[in-house]
């Protein structure tokens, strides 16, 4: 039987690689993402005839059509990675409204949208797996209070559909990846200097390096499958121990 998996934020540096490691596990992706062409991109790199839905999945309509379109195809929903995330950095004391609704919209209303829809198919198989990638940030806070709550909301969703949905069978953990070199940093405007950063960053990791994206897709992958049957409500943090000492 295939076994079918929906990353969204396909298209980004590290939903890409997640999706490529589902793929190389055995999963049918499905790829969602806002971004139709960088969706597109991430499909050329994904084994097994990858499908791709453009979607904006802070939107209730979207998130239901992403649903129905896996169900009308394959019939069922094994896998759900909510990897699409922004993160739009202020203070507390600066921090614009509507970044704050932003932010809560894409990092947790999407992936509660979007799991509320997939309950009706996963009461019917009785059985699911859900992995939300959250960040180190959801512990350790960061001069960005948006992108912490959101992150620390996610990881509250994630136990709560634990909870709830464990007796149907479904599992929902979260991943937590500290600092990873891909787009979603490359565009921030609040770091002068990246490289620099990251020398401070790799300087209080225990680890005294960086994670990759392989590092959180090889965590996705195990909580996803049945390797991870009797873990759920878990919060795996992929950081290389940066989620121990606070950051100087
Ligand atoms: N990169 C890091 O350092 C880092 C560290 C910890 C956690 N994370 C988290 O990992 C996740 C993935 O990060 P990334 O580095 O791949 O980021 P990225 O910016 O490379 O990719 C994010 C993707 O999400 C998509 N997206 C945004 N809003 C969307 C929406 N409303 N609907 C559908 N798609 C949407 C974007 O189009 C983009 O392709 C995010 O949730 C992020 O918060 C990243």
């Amino acid at each position: 039987m295939e076994k079918i998996a929906i990353v969204t934020g396909a298209g980004g540096g590290l939903g890409s690689v997640i999706a490529r490691e589902l793929a190389a596990d055995g999963y049918r992706l499905v790829l969602a993402d806002r971004d139709a062409a960088a969706a597109e991109a991430a499909a050329t790199t994904v084994e097994g005839s990858p499908v791709v839905v453009p979607a904006d999945l802070t939107d209730a309509g979207e998130a239901q059509r992403l649903v129905d379109e896996v169900a009308r195809r394959f019939g069922r929903l094994d896998v759900v990675v909510n990897s699409a995330g922004i993160e739009r950095v202020h203070p507390l004391e600066t921090t614009p409204e509507p970044d704050w609704d932003a932010t809560m919209d894409v990092n947790v209303k999407a992936p509660m949208l979007l799991c509320r829809a997939a309950v009706p198919l996963w009461c019917e198989q009785g059985s699911g797996s859900v992995v939300n990638i959250s960040s180190r940030a959801w512990l350790g806070g960061s001069a960005n209070t948006s992108y912490a709550s959101s992150k620390a909301a996610l990881v509250g969703l994630t136990v709560s559909m634990a909870v709830e949905l464990g007796p149907l069978g479904v599992r929902a953990n979260a991943v937590a990846p500290s600092f990873v070199r891909t787009p979603f940093n490359q565009q921030r405007t609040d770091i002068a200097d990246l490289d620099r950063m990251i020398e401070r960053y790799t300087a209080f990791t225990p680890l005294r390096r960086l994670i990759e994206p392989i590092d959180v897709a090889n965590a996705v992958v195990f909580l996803a499958s049945d390797r991870a049957r009797n873990i759920t409500g878990e919060v795996l943090h992929v950081c290389a121990g940066a989620q121990l000492p606070p950051i100087p």
